[in-house]
């Protein structure tokens, strides 16, 4: 089975299993998350979900969400008052304790305001996402204000990391956030403590948000490239 396809499976299988009618719902980002937000469309179409209001967490599955008709709020709307009963989302890593590292479609910001004011997070991933560490084979992201960019590399560096602003590919320079500011990816030589990591990095003047997500406890569905789902809690 293509990975694509288990990507569809995960977003079908959290929907069916996670989301009932009247929630207010966080809309997770990527190529995974997409099929779950497809799924709420589907099911919303058929009239089997109703009432459902989503939160979504960037431009990519606003526009998805605006394709598919699903009514969509903001996280600062009267009827989504700063909660939300459930959020979806991919990840680029997960460690053994379902600790996250999140930001590889350059949503962070948005993803983790969302993610913590959910009161249940479902993250779901293909297997090969598992990992010992986090922040080995893949850098944390950061998004950062424009004016801290030297600043902020330099924080990076005193906390053992190396930061390197992501550029964009069909344009010319960096890539620029749904919220106007730029990422750095933040590279470590070995394991770091990711809990205390993402306090530290949260400290740094002009970094707005960084992609380690360790405060909230997802349910993780983890799928095989043979299609099976394994859930985690
Ligand atoms: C976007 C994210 C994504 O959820 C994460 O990068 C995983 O994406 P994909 O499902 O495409 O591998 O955090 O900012």
């Amino acid at each position: 089975m293509d990975v694509t396809e288990v990507k569809r499976l995960l977003g079908c299988a959290a929907v069916d299993a996670y989301v009932r009618s009247g929630m207010r719902l966080g809309l997770g980002t990527g190529s995974t998350a997409i099929w779950a937000v497809r799924r709420v469309g589907e099911l919303l179409k058929q009239g089997s979900l109703t009432g459902i209001v989503g939160v979504p967490t960037s431009s990519q599955t606003l526009m998805e969400c605006q394709a598919l008709g699903i009514p969509i709020r903001s996280m600062n709307d009267p009827d989504i008052a700063g909660g939300l009963d459930l959020a979806i989302d991919g990840a680029d890593e997960v460690d053994g304790e379902r600790r996250c590292t999140k930001g590889g479609g350059g949503a962070l910001l948005i993803e983790k305001i969302v993610a913590y004011a959910a009161r249940r997070f479902v993250v779901i991933v293909d297997r090969p996402k598992l990992v010992r560490d986090l922040g080995l084979s893949f850098a944390i992201p950061t998004e950062v204000l424009r004016e801290a960019r030297e600043p902020a590399i330099r924080a990076f560096a005193a906390l053992g990391g190396r930061g390197e602003v992501r550029m964009a590919v069909r344009k010319m320079g960096a890539v620029i956030t749904d919220n106007g500011n730029i990422l750095i990816d933040v590279k470590f030589a070995g394991p770091m403590d990711p809990v205390q990591m993402e306090k530290e990095l949260s400290l740094i003047p002009g970094v707005l948000g960084n992609g380690l997500f360790t405060r909230v406890r997802p349910t993780v569905l983890v799928g095989d490239a043979g299609g099976k789902i394994e859930t985690l809690n």
